[in-house]
């Protein structure tokens, strides 16, 4: 995968748009799409010690993940990137599609604020290497400068 061009591409859809729940709806698809082996791609945003639903690419989700619950809720609790190989072998992990086997989750900073997290599973088991981890940090970092001078609707 050439993480440099995913970011580039990502960087332009993003710029025009005005509000974050737009990013979020056109980082997932993009995501989704671009990545092999992937089955869901989203955003649950931070509501007190609750993720909630946001925008997302893939089959119907859980509306609310209690911070510590799944894998969601430890890189909420932890503000750490989680890089599950097997979710199956993830105490806790919450199955919202049968069809994940490995998932990855980073955390999303407005203004230095914790605002949200990106969630992304594959069908594949392992599918998130280092060098993908380095990747979509780059993209993170993209989709936080980007919703900083967002609307926030
Ligand atoms: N598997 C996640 C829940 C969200 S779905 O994968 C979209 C978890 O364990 O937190």
């Amino acid at each position: 995968m050439d993480y440099n061009e995913l970011c580039k591409e990502i960087k332009e859809a993003l710029e025009p748009l005005n509000y974050i729940f737009s990013m979020f709806s056109v980082a997932s698809v993009l995501l989704k799409d671009r990545l092999d082996g992937v089955n869901w791609a989203g955003f649950y945003i931070v509501r007190g010690d609750t993720l909630r639903l946001s925008a997302y690419s893939g089959k119907p989700a859980c509306e609310e993940i209690k911070f510590g619950k799944g894998v969601c809720g430890k890189c909420a609790e932890t503000k750490q990137i989680q890089r599950v190989a097997n979710v199956h072998e993830f105490k806790g992990h919450i199955a919202c599609d049968s069809a994940s086997n490995s998932e990855i989750v980073l955390p999303v900073f407005m203004n230095g604020k914790f605002y949200a997290v990106l969630d992304i599973d594959s069908t594949e088991f392992s599918r998130f290497t280092e060098e993908d981890q380095k990747g979509l940090e780059a993209i993170v970092s993209i989709i936080e400068e980007e919703i900083e001078i967002a609307l926030n609707y």
